[in-house]
């Protein structure tokens, strides 16, 4: 039987600006130029912004989200972040399918994205979701301290409409 396990899954709904200050705190944890939740703020008030939350179902403490901002059929996924206690339980796949589902209803028929060329967890991430490598950015990524700049790797997915 399914009791076990199932209830404790997040749950996937909108990202919007009550999340600001979770995003910033998670998004400090995780990048070393993180953004404040003011920068959340006018990101997601921006028409063009689209973005999922994933909340603890027991506490609805924001543990993960996804950000992408579009113009015309193009959307740029700005970050996808799951806090640490979640990852490696399959919640940074949901919220990229479900974020992917909405880009694509969006009207959205290519996606792209960059990610540090030594994001090995990231790169699995997007590649298992038919994420493709079209580009590199050389030295891109400031460094962190006492190591090399990081080359973005740029990736890009073709989305299909809804109809
Ligand atoms: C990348 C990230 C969102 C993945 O979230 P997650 O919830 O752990 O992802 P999932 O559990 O759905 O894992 C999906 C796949 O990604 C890969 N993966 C995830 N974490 C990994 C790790 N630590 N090492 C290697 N592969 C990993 C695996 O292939 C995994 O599939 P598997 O568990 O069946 O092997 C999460 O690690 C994270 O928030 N990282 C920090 C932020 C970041 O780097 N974001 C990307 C910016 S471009």
């Amino acid at each position: 039987m399914a009791l076990f396990g199932t209830a404790a899954r997040p749950l996937l709904t909108a990202l919007t600006g009550a999340h600001a200050e979770a995003c910033a705190a998670l998004h400090g944890t995780v990048f070393a130029q993180g953004w404040s939740a003011l920068e959340f703020e006018s990101l997601m008030a921006a028409p063009v912004t689209l973005g999922d939350a994933a909340l603890d179902p027991r506490s609805g403490v924001l543990a993960g989200f996804a950000l992408s901002r579009g113009a015309a059929r193009e959307a740029e996924i700005v970050t996808i972040a799951v806090a640490a206690d979640w990852r490696r339980r399959g919640l940074g796949t949901r919220l990229l399918d479900r974020h992917l589902r909405h880009l694509a209803l969006a009207g959205c028929a290519v996606v792209f994205l960059e990610v540090g060329a030594g994001n090995e967890a990231a790169r699995r991430l997007y590649a298992a979701a038919g994420f493709v490598e079209v580009g590199r950015r050389k030295a891109y990524y400031a460094p962190k301290p006492g190591l090399a700049r990081e080359d973005a790797l740029v990736l890009r997915r073709a989305l299909q409409g809804p109809g």
